[in-house]
Formats: structure tokens, C-alpha cells, sequence
């Protein structure tokens, strides 16, 4: 049992260069146990590529990570974290599966593969199902599913391999608004009561700070970490990005167009 006080992620002084470029710099974030965390930012912001190099996928250039207090994880932290990709939801049409199916995988080590599933494995699966508000549905192909039932799935393939820090990439992408409200009513349900840490990928700003405690708004570096209900809204983001308002300046060269004009004319 890991220790409760230890937070699933702490990230320090974070840099990574992709293609020699600087992706990520000097980026801090502390993740509590429970916390529901929205993570935004602009289209190349380094979003993913934050989570690839938390899960060890991208090598970092410095800067110190720990997940569960562990800056080489052990495989017990390992598995306390699943993650679900980018395009996790978009599973090849030539596979053919049921939901059922598709959660037991989520139960899957090597060291269990070729073996008969065990009733404790069936009973993750059966509690994963019955969270992600699939129970109806399990024995469905994926694909007769609603965008946002998929995601679930998904996400109950995670839960039932015991992860307790979920990081989600993009997942309210391509479902309609009432799938998305019932996932993100999924996901506050499971930090609630599943007592799951979860830290979630955006674009949707208005759902995630409807759903999350605390956002973070990364664009290279951190501009924005605190509570949601704090968050900042996009006239000061664009001032934080360095946008200028563009109708505001061609207004400003217009007037002062018209005030040369009149100063000339004179
Ligand atoms: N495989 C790669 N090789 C080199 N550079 C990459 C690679 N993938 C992404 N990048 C670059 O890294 C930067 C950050 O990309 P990343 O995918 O992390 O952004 P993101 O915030 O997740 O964007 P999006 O919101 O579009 O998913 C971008 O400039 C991108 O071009
Ligand atoms: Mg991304």
C-alpha cells in the first residue's frame, strides 16, 4: 500500500528539447493524492509531450520527476498509473471486441497473459464496468458504442488494471455534449469516491474548469496553476501569452489615421 501523503507526481525545474527545439521549460507541478487537475494550453504548447516524459516515453534535457516519491519507479508505482492516449478511443475498426473484452485487457501483466482469468481479476473488471456506467452495454462490440460510452471504456480498461493516478490525454474530443457531461461526471466521481488522482488534457476550457479542482495552462512553461474557479479569463490569457489585441490596435491605428488626416487637412 503506498503511502498516501506521497504525491503521485512532482515534477521540478522540468526541460525538454524535441527536434533541438525547447518544448518545456523550468516547469514545476506538485500533484496531490485526490487532486483533479485540467491541463490547457495552446495547440504545440507541449501538453503531451509533458505526459510522455512523466511516463518515461521522452527523455527529459533536466530537471527531476517523481511519481509516488519515486524518481526510478519502482513497477508496484508503475502500476498505480495508466494512462489513456491521445487517440486511445480511436481503436481500428478490424478489431473486434466487446466492452467486456476490451476492460479485461486493462488486466493483462506479463506474468498473467496465457493464463485463465482469476475471479480477482474478473471482479476489477466487473467494478470497472459498473463505474464507467457500462454494465448494459458489455458484451456490445466497441463499436456499436456513442463516442462518449467509448471513452468510458477506455477509461474502465485503466481502472481495471488498479491504476490510481490516470493521466488523460484529449478525451472529450469528438463527443457530443452530453457524452462529454457524463464522462466528466465519470471522472469527478472517480476522484470523489474511487479516490483516484486524476490529471486531464484539454482543449475544452469551459468543461475541464466546470470539472476539475485546479488548472494549469502551459504554453513552454507554466502561465497559469491554481484553482479553477480562479482561472484567468482570455483577455488576460492572451496578455499572459503575449497577444496583443489586434481590433483594439487596428482601431487605435484607425483613429489615429483619422486624427493625422484631420491635423494634414488643417
Ligand atoms: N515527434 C515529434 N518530434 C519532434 N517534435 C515534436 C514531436 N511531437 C511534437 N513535437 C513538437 O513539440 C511541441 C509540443 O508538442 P505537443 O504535442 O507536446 O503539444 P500539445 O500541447 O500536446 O499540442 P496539441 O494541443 O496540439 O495536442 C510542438 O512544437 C511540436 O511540433
Ligand atoms: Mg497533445
Amino acid at each position: 500500500m503506498l503511502n498516501s501523503t506521497i504525491p503521485p507526481l512532482k515534477v521540478d525545474k522540468l526541460s525538454v528539447n524535441r527536434s533541438g527545439r525547447s518544448v518545456l521549460t523550468d516547469v514545476c507541478i506538485k500533484i496531490n493524492q485526490g487532486d483533479f487537475v485540467g491541463l490547457v494550453g495552446p495547440n504545440g504548447g507541449g501538453k503531451t509531450t509533458f505526459l510522455l516524459t512523466v511516463l518515461g516515453l521522452l527523455k527529459s534535457k533536466g530537471g527531476t520527476i517523481e511519481l509516488y516519491g519515486q524518481s526510478n519507479p519502482s513497477n508496484d508505482v508503475l502500476r498505480k498509473v495508466g494512462w489513456v492516449s491521445q487517440e486511445a478511443a480511436n481503436i481500428s475498426s478490424n478489431i473486434h471486441l466487446t466492452v467486456r473484452e476490451l476492460v479485461q485487457l486493462g488486466t493483462l501483466t506479463s506474468s498473467n497473459m496465457f493464463w485463465r482469468f482469476s475471479s480477482e481479476q474478473n471482479d476489477r473488471v466487473n467494478r470497472a464496468i459498473e463505474m464507467a456506467g457500462l454494465a448494459e452495454v458489455q458484451d456490445s462490440n466497441i463499436f456499436h458504442l456513442s463516442g462518449g460510452q467509448r471513452q468510458r471504456a477506455v477509461i474502465a480498461r485503466v481502472l481495471a488494471s488498479q491504476a490510481e493516478f490516470i493521466l488523460l490525454d484529449e478525451p472529450l474530443v469528438g463527443i457530443d455534449r452530453e457524452s462529454r457531461n457524463s464522462l466528466l461526471k465519470f471522472l469527478d466521481t472517480l476522484c470523489h469516491e474511487g479516490h483516484k488522482t486524476i490529471l486531464m488534457i484539454s482543449h475544452d476550457i469551459a468543461a475541464i474548469q466546470q470539472a476539475s479542482h485546479r488548472m494549469i495552462f502551459l504554453e513552454e512553461r507554466i502561465r497559469y496553476d491554481g484553482e479553477s474557479s480562479c482561472f484567468p479569463d482570455m483577455e488576460y490569457l492572451a496578455s499572459l501569452r503575449g497577444i496583443q489585441p489586434l481590433h483594439e490596435a487596428i482601431h487605435k491605428e484607425d483613429k489615429l489615421y483619422q486624427l493625422t488626416d484631420i491635423e494634414d487637412n488643417q
